[in-house]
């Protein structure tokens, strides 16, 4: 019998790492054996700060699924999610002659357009990181997603270009190389979440994928692939700051007020339950309600949408957006979000879940794993061309494009 695939998907986020080791037994079907999650100590926004801090703290995710899989991470094809404002994309043009046009387009002249569509000039510190084909064009002819044995002369290939920070992408490297492991790819964290909590069907519609952890990413997909990303510093921990100074709180107190008691409208409360919490002395308790918590939490929150909805409006997509909006991320589990979120879009919200780890996981542990899931389901099924650490990327590009249409 066949030896069944083992992934590990690794997610550095803002406020923490989570890990997951899975395996596709032999009808193809994904199946979470483990999963680990600690602070992201070492690193700040996913970007690494201290290197031995945060090969200690990628080390304790990482142990902690491996324990529950019984399985070692060097046995697995790791997926690392990448994201922050060190990621930028760039859209990228490639046109190549047809070699033979009698024969058909070959995988070659594919090669040859995808290295075309690569030659850009970055600046030094910059390295293209993954490469995704919207289209090919093949004598003018648009919107081809499979070239391979089609007559033309010309071959085009429209590309998005995603383009990382050397230091910070080497660094990622670093950390892993420290635990004696590699990393098959780096993924950008939207492709992955993107597989953990959409349809291909949605994708292909076109949707809104709106993560709102510590850091809010957006990003488009339309005709099934990425569009459009962009991280905006704000998130979930504004919440907690504005919580913690307008109730004059600990930091601590206010994250667990907010997780417990938050709510994302005033307008949707109907029982306003009264809330005891601790003073930032420590020592006085007071009472509060929770009209009041949703007072501090609604004007914020109605800010980081309305700053969502303005970066999907500047992209042009929103009005073919007949997916609708995703929200995932932790703070997408505040009573009420998909509410607000669907005033300010004026498009139809969902929230984003994705499959359950076993049945004893609750909502909200899961959604801690719904990059690091989304990424083991990359390794699956991954759908762009991710460039590998060493230099030979054009052959490796080449075989992903052979796997990618088969
Ligand atoms: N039940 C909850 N209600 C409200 N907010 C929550 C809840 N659970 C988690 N959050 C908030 O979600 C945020 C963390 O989300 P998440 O785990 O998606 O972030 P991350 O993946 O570390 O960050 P990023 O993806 O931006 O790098 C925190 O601000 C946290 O307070
Ligand atoms: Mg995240």
């Amino acid at each position: 019998m066949a030896k069944s695939k083992k992934l590990l998907g690794l997610d550095i986020g803002t406020t923490k790492i989570a890990c997951v080791i899975a395996e596709i037994d032999n009808s193809g079907k994904l199946n979470i054996l483990g999963h680990g999650i600690s602070m992201p100590e070492g690193f700040r926004n996913g970007v690494v700060i201290n290197l031995e801090r945060a090969v200690d703290s990628a080390a304790q995710a990482i142990g902690q699924a491996e324990k529950l899989a019984n399985l070692r991470a060097k046995n697995c094809e790791i997926y690392v999610g990448i994201a922050g404002e060190y990621i930028k994309h760039l859209p990228s043009i490639g046109t190549v002659p047809v070699k033979n046009p009698a024969k058909g387009i070959s995988e070659k002249d594919i090669s040859e357009v995808i290295r075309q569509a690569q030659t850009i000039r970055l600046p030094n510190d910059e390295q293209i990181i993954h490469l995704i084909p919207n289209q090919y064009i093949v004598d003018g002819q648009k919107g081809i997603r499979n070239p391979i044995g089609m007559f033309g002369f010309r071959l085009e290939v429209e590309a998005l270009l995603i383009i990382g920070t050397v230091s910070a992408i080497e660094n990622i490297h670093r950390v892993l190389d420290h635990l004696e492991l590699k990393a098959e790819s780096l993924v950008l964290q939207p492709q992955a979440v993107s597989l953990a909590v959409a349809e291909p069907e949605d994708k292909d519609l076109g949707i809104a994928i709106v993560d709102i952890g510590g850091m809010t990413n957006v990003s488009i997909f339309k005709d099934g692939v990425l569009r459009y990303y962009k991280t905006l510093p704000l998130g979930g921990e504004n919440l907690t700051k504005d919580i913690s100074i307008g109730l004059r709180t600990p930091y601590k107190k206010a994250e667990e007020i907010k997780r417990v008691y938050g709510t994302a409208m005033i307008s949707s409360i109907e029982h306003d339950e009264p809330i005891i919490i601790e003073d930032i002395s420590g020592r006085v308790n007071k009472q509060i309600s929770q009209r009041l918590l949703a007072s501090i939490i609604e004007p914020r929150l109605e800010e980081i949408l309305q700053h969502v909805d303005n970066a999907i409006r500047e992209t042009g997509y929103a009005e073919s957006l007949s997916g609708g909006v995703i929200l995932t991320g932790g703070t997408s589990l505040l009573k009420g979000i998909d509410l607000l979120a669907e005033q300010i879009f004026r498009l139809p919200v969902k929230i984003g879940k994705p499959q359950t780890i076993d049945d004893t996981q609750t909502e909200g542990i899961m959604t801690d794993f719904t990059t690091a899931i989304g990424l083991v389901r990359y390794g699956l099924n991954g759908n762009s061309l991710s460039l590998p650490h060493e230099e030979n990327v054009l052959t490796e590009v080449v075989s992903k494009v052979k796997e990618l249409f088969i």
